[in-house]
């Protein structure tokens, strides 16, 4: 296993549209979820999509429980409903100095696969709710900041990438981590 480099906004390829995996179980799709994942936990995030350590593949991995010990593994992750509005403060491992509020879906039914090939499809809410949406559109090569009001996304996206520029990093404020996805 080994941590990846995690692409930061504006890297262009945060912004294309990931495709399908074709060929489940195989050791190289195990392996680079394995990584996805150790890169995930040791940034502290709770959600990681493949486009986001430049691997072309409709792959995510999530792990929203308290103690960090409940992997989980979705492959060509679909929502097929949506119901209700919720909203919560989001971060991103790939947006790292910025958290707003976003609105989506509070209650999904989505289907995906494991990795063996195996179908799952479910309704979930609450915060797994929220991180799904969030890493399916990184698939989608869209990113939390696009949903915010036109005026405010734009001045925001100004605004990281001049802090980019700099290459100040600046520290997440405290308390904030459980939302970064
Ligand atoms: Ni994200």
């Amino acid at each position: 296993m080994s941590t990846l480099e995690i692409l930061q906004f504006p890297d262009p390829g945060l912004r294309h549209r990931a495709r399908p995996v074709v060929e489940l179980d195989t050791a190289a799709l195990r392996g680079q979820a394995q990584d996805m994942l150790e890169t995930m936990y040791s940034a502290s995030g709770i959600g990681l999509a493949a486009i986001q350590v430049g691997i072309d593949k409709r792959l995510i991995v999530m792990d929203i429980s308290e103690d960090r010990g409940n992997p989980v593994v979705l492959v060509n992750p679909e929502l097929l409903v949506r119901k209700g509005r919720r909203s919560m403060t989001e971060g991103c491992l790939s947006v790292p100095d910025y958290t707003d509020t976003v609105e989506r879906a509070d209650r999904i039914r989505y289907r995906a696969l494991k990795l063996d090939g195996s179908p799952v499809e479910e309704w979930c809410d609450g915060l797994l709710a929220t991180c799904i949406q969030h890493e399916i559109d990184h698939l989608d090569g869209r990113l939390f900041i696009d949903r915010l009001s036109l005026l405010k996304s734009r001045r925001v996206r100004k605004k990281l990438e001049k802090a980019h520029r700099s290459g100040v990093p600046q520290p997440l404020p405290a308390g904030v981590q459980s939302a970064v996805l």
